[in-house]
């Protein structure tokens, strides 16, 4: 067990942390099928406001609502093992898991309502963490349920279409000299689609521990710059209701500490929040992520949400994890709702779940 309060032996300068690089990507395509590539890449070019979000709702290509098979983490094992492949080694690596669940980990000791279930193992050295999908499927049904009783603009469905008719609003799929003018301007008109993504693979330590992570990025600003180790302009999307007074705004800075744990992640460094009011695009802000917990603890009440506590709290929490998965089997990362701690404990005492898939194991043997 794990305590997350008190919060206060986390706060002051944050642990070290290893600026993320990309090591590799994949991409799924317009079927949802996957490639060791960047394929599904996206570039941002400004959107012409205002603009309506609700528009083709009728006409979304919905992922989630085809029901596709639990992903757990094959993508993201397949292309380390094909980075293996070329390079000829294993990557010695402590943690290996999705940029979402580090969120889950970064925002726990200021987010109440985060609850999250985790199913770890270890294998070859490192802990592989996925998140279990039942109670991801469970707390969505649940979501959708307090939404249909509060007071909404529109559905569950709708608001969700919002965030992607943004990005299709967004984004190009090349740079802006090799997409003509007729296809800038028809995006009001494109079909909105969440099957394609393209998800960033770094590299990336915090404290003593060293991390894999795997998080889809909705756009880059240029390019990728030639240089491999150079930092990459990405940019990520987010849709927020434009604040009417001080208590929305509150709200909106509130929301930051998720924004700011999920760029962070994966060397984010800017987002453009898109306001609406209601389902029309009013304005873009751009923010950097790095000003972010400054500029929300500006406006918001005071101890709402800190960055360094966050990385600190994240390390501690990750030294934790390495000196209790130490054995076979399977493990539970789990919190619940409003609960001051994370519980970890043996789901199995043999195998590793469905969290490493066949392939990456035999390959893995090869070595
Ligand atoms: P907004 O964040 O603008 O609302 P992301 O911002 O992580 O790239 O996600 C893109 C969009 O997917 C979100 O846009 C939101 O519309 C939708 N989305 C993300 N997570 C969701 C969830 N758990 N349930 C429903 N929709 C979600
Ligand atoms: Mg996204
Ligand atoms: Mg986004």
């Amino acid at each position: 067990m794990f305590n997350i309060q008190p919060l206060n032996r986390f706060a002051g300068k944050a642990a070290a942390i290893k600026r993320p690089r990309e090591i590799a990507c994949f991409s799924y395509d317009e079927n949802h099928q996957l490639h060791l590539d960047a394929s599904s890449l996206k570039y941002y070019y400004p959107p012409r406001l205002p603009a309506d979000l609700s528009a083709g709702y009728e006409n979304f290509r919905n992922v989630e609502a085809a029901k596709p098979p639990d992903e757990h983490l094959i993508a993201l094992l397949a292309t380390i093992k094909n980075l293996e492949e070329k390079e000829g080694k294993k990557l010695e690596v402590d943690i290996v898991t999705w940029r979402g669940m580090m969120t889950k980990i970064m925002t726990a000791p200021f987010d109440r309502f985060n609850s999250c279930e985790m199913n770890a193992t270890l294998y070859d050295g490192t802990i592989f963490i996925e998140e279990d999908r039942q109670t991801r499927v469970e707390n969505e049904e649940s979501q959708k349920r307090n939404l249909r009783h509060g007071v909404q603009p529109a559905s569950f469905e709708m608001m969700s279409y919002w965030g992607y008719k943004f990005e299709t609003l967004c984004v190009i799929p090349d740079t802006w000299d090799n997409v003509s003018r007729e296809q800038i301007e028809n995006r009001p008109n494109e079909q909105v689609s969440n099957y394609a993504q393209y998800c960033s693979v770094v590299r990336t330590g915090m404290g003593g521990t060293s991390l894999i992570l795997g998080g889809e990025v909705d756009a880059i600003w240029d390019q990728k710059p030639d240089d491999p180790d150079a930092p990459i302009n990405w940019v990520e999307l987010k849709t927020n209701e434009e604040p009417y007074d001080q208590r929305s705004l509150e709200k909106f800075h509130r929301k930051l500490l998720k924004h700011w744990a999920q760029s962070f992640l994966l060397g984010v460094p800017k987002i453009i929040v898109g306001f609406r009011r209601r389902n029309i695009l009013q304005h873009l802000e751009e923010i950097d992520v790095m000003s972010m917990p400054g500029k929300s603890k500006q406006f918001s009440q005071p101890g709402e949400w800190d960055g360094n506590t966050c990385i600190n709290f994240a390390a501690a929490f990750l030294e934790f994890l390495k000196k209790t998965i130490t054995s076979e089997g399977t493990w539970r990362i789990s919190r619940k709702e409003r609960d001051g701690t994370i519980t970890v404990y043996k789901t199995s005492d043999k195998g590793h779940g469905d969290i490493l898939s066949p392939e990456f194991v035999a390959w893995r043997q090869t070595l």
